[in-house]
């Protein structure tokens, strides 16, 4: 009671949030520093949001950390991702356990350095017992990539006579993507002013809600979500349907 104001009291809480973490050059650029400076600030804001959308209410986060087409950078560039993610995949086995998460990766795994690959395995083994956030991070993904790799497996499947053309549906394509069990997001906040989707969930955010920031990712914070969250309750999600005329 007393001051402390919830500015979400009563309205709809997401369930699944996505974020394109974009911005965190021009964040270090305007600060004079180094865009690996940014991008490890971007680490440290990925940390707290995961904290600030759970407590919050929010049970899924999907981040696009590296995508298929990030390898284009300069070596030196996508080698500091690499330690980045090395040393972030190590902390999150601790973090996991001190906030309850479930940490899985989705994207093309094969395409990692095989380290990457082992800590990957690792982190989610030892997560997939907790049941706080769930925190899905794409890495070296890619939509599409990702939709021609689901197909390739319904295609063995057929050719293995594990499934038959008439079992192919909506709900079976999902169930194939590296997203399968986790509900499609209900908001897509992508920061940095760029407005674009960039290859990413292509098929998982077919009627998700857009939000867009002038923000840069390391400046994102619990009142940068709060008012994403108060402009996606001012929205009507219809689906396809027509408005509630009552
Ligand atoms: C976009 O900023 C960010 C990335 C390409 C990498 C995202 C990585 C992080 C937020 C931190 C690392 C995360 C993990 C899981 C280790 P940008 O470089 O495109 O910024 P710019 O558009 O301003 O240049």
């Amino acid at each position: 009671m007393g001051m402390k104001e919830n500015r979400l009291d009563g309205l709809a809480i997401p369930k699944h949030v996505a974020f394109i973490m974009d911005g965190n050059g021009r964040w270090a650029r305007a600060k004079g520093k180094k865009r690996t400076t940014g991008h490890r600030e971007g680490s440290r804001t990925l940390k707290n949001i995961c904290k600030v959308a759970y407590e919050l209410g929010v049970e899924y986060v999907t981040v696009y950390a590296f995508s298929t087409e990030n390898w284009k950078r300069s070596d030196e560039e996508v080698a500091f991702l690499m330690r980045l993610l090395r040393q972030y995949l190590k902390e999150s086995v601790q973090e996991a356990e001190k906030n309850n998460m479930r940490i899985k990766v989705i994207g093309h795994i094969e395409g990692l350095p095989r380290d990457i690959q082992d800590k990957i395995e690792l982190l989610e083994k030892v997560s997939i017992q907790y049941d706080g956030l769930k925190l899905q991070i794409a890495l070296n993904y890619g939509g599409r990539d990702e939709i021609v790799r689901a197909i390739k497996k319904i295609n063995h499947e057929l050719e293995t006579d594990v499934l038959q053309h008439s079992d192919i549906n909506e709900d079976l394509v999902s169930r194939y993507l590296d997203t399968s069990g986790i509900p499609d997001p209900d908001l897509m906040i992508r920061t940095s002013g760029e407005v674009r989707l960039s290859n990413f969930l292509l098929w998982q955010l077919a009627y998700t809600e857009f939000y867009f920031t002038e923000k840069y990712w390391p400046d994102f914070d619990k009142n940068a979500l709060e008012d994403a969250i108060i402009k996606y309750n001012e929205t009507e999600r219809r689906f396809g349907g027509l408005a509630d005329e009552t």
